[in-house]
């Protein structure tokens, strides 16, 4: 080994340690943003030891980076951050793409394969053609250019099986004689697209950001496999940590809907239409003005406010914080309790409350808070529906049975800010609306929660 790659090999090594760490510091909030800095350093570093490898065209390396820079810039500043999982099935998407084309280029310059390489070859088209198709499809789900609902068709896992028999025969014949098989090669392109088609079309929308979280990790499996054929070490240390924690977010999503993995990829959750009251509980309900919920509020020694997707859909995180910044003026005390698939991505909530600078030390997770319910005097609920539906407790034949939930119920009174009497993700009504100690305060609710700063500041 050269004394030149020596040197890149260490510099990997570095690399690899930032990426660990700055994994690790991913898991908090306090750290999150030094944690992304730190990874994104280690990319760099790895970066520009890779240009320092024998044999590269500059001019296309450099015709790369200024486009994709461009590009990514752009976006970057752009994306609306409820936009963000179509940004990161892109991303995935064509993570995905440049496996599957590293591997391809590969070939093409190295046809003679060994039966090792021309199988990680194989893989790598595979995983990366799957993950390219699989997340042009989720992203065309999630921006409405293709219609959302789950697609279902006849036949549908016997295709798939069908293509996942054509690719095992095929990689194997491939493995034995690549130079020969240039067609076999292509099969696998054609049906790694085609399979990324028909596994996520029968997905819903509204599970797409599970089915992202999973094509992430394959796009880490890809690039792993990627980094075999290549012989390049950080690819494939990069490319496993992506792929493991990809998954890992995937379970804990899972878990928190209280589903299993295979229920969101093969159930069609979301191929039926629901009424639009939402199936569940009906009664009476008892509407409040924003005179009544100001004195709720007012006369409050705690307030846990726990938002849910419509805060993000109203944009009302900063009048959120402001409301609660008045009412700590006020000698409340005041939480904000996040429950873990709230929203429509992983640590959606969080992000945007972030966005509006509440502190962390306010945020509160389900588990703490759920404890010391009873206790708590006003449960503001901005938003969110299926995260406190008391029916995933109480309820045996609900849908959401056994998803854990915020047990706002419990609280000495609710306020829930929402539009209409429409349910959420679940399509199910909600219990907790027709409750003894619940008060609906209907409107958008970033207006309603500015109809309140209003009263605080005007003391009525
Ligand atoms: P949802 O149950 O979807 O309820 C959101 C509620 O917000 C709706 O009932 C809607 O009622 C209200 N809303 C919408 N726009 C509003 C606005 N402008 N102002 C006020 N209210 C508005 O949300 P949730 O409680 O956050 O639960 C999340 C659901 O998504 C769970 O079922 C979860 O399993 C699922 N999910 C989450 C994820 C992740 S990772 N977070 C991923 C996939 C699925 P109105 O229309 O009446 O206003």
């Amino acid at each position: 080994m050269s004394s030149v790659q020596i040197g890149i090999n260490f510099a990997y090594i570095i690399s690899a340690i930032m990426f660990i760490i700055g994994l690790k510091m991913l898991s908090s909030p306090a750290t999150a943003r030094r944690g992304n800095l730190l990874s994104a350093l280690g990319m760099l570093l790895a970066i520009v030891v890779t240009l320092f490898a024998q044999g590269l065209d500059y001019k296309w390396i450099v015709l790369g980076v200024v486009i994709g820079s461009v590009i990514g810039l752009i976006t970057a500043y752009k994306v609306a951050m409820t936009s963000m999982p179509e940004m990161v099935a892109l991303f995935n998407g064509f993570g995905g793409l440049s496996s599957l084309l590293v591997a391809w280029a590969e070939y093409y310059q190295y046809p003679d394969m060994s039966i090792f390489i021309a199988t990680v070859a194989a893989l790598s088209v595979f995983i990366g053609g799957v993950t390219f198709s699989g997340s042009m499809v989720a992203f065309g789900k999630l921006n409405g250019s293709i219609p959302s609902k789950a697609v279902i068709f006849k036949g549908q896992h016997l295709i798939n099986a069908a293509f996942l028999l054509i690719i095992i025969v095929a990689t194997g014949l491939f493995a034995v004689d690549a130079a020969a098989t240039y067609w076999v090669f292509l099969v696998i392109v054609v049906i790694a697209l085609a399979f990324g088609v028909t596994s996520v079309i029968p997905i819903g929308g509204a599970d797409m950001p599970v089915v992202i979280s999973l094509l992430n990790s394959y796009s880490g499996l890809a690039a792993c496999a990627a980094g075999f054929v290549i012989s390049n070490n950080i690819l494939i240390v990069a490319g496993a940590l992506v792929g493991a924690s990809g998954i890992i977010l995937t379970k804990i999503m899972c878990k928190a809907m209280n589903r299993s993995l295979a229920n969101v990829l093969f159930s069609g959750f979301g191929s039926t239409t629901h009424a639009a009251g939402g199936d569940g509980p009906q009664g009476e309900i008892k509407p409040a003005s924003a005179e009544d919920v100001y004195y709720i509020l007012e006369a409050a020694d705690s307030v846990a406010f726990v938002p849910g997707y419509g805060l993000a859909v109203a944009q009302a995180q900063h009048v959120t914080k402001e409301l609660g910044d008045l009412l700590e003026a006020n000698g409340t005390e005041v939480m904000y309790a996040i429950h873990p698939v709230a929203g429509r991505m992983p640590g959606h909530m969080n992000v945007l409350l972030a966005e509006a600078n509440v502190p962390y030390d306010q945020l509160v997770e389900m588990d703490d808070i759920n404890p010391r319910m009873d206790s708590i005097d006003v449960c503001v609920v901005i938003g969110a529906n299926d995260v406190v539906n008391p029916a995933a407790i109480q309820d045996e034949n609900s849908p959401i049975y056994g998803m854990p939930i915020i047990e706002t119920f419990r609280a000495k009174t609710v306020i829930v800010l929402k539009r209409s009497m429409n349910p959420g993700f679940a399509g199910i009504q909600n219990a907790l609306f027709f409750a003894e100690n619940t008060r609906m305060y209907f409107g958008d609710a970033k207006a309603s929660l500015q109809a309140l700063v209003a009263e605080f500041k005007s003391g009525n």
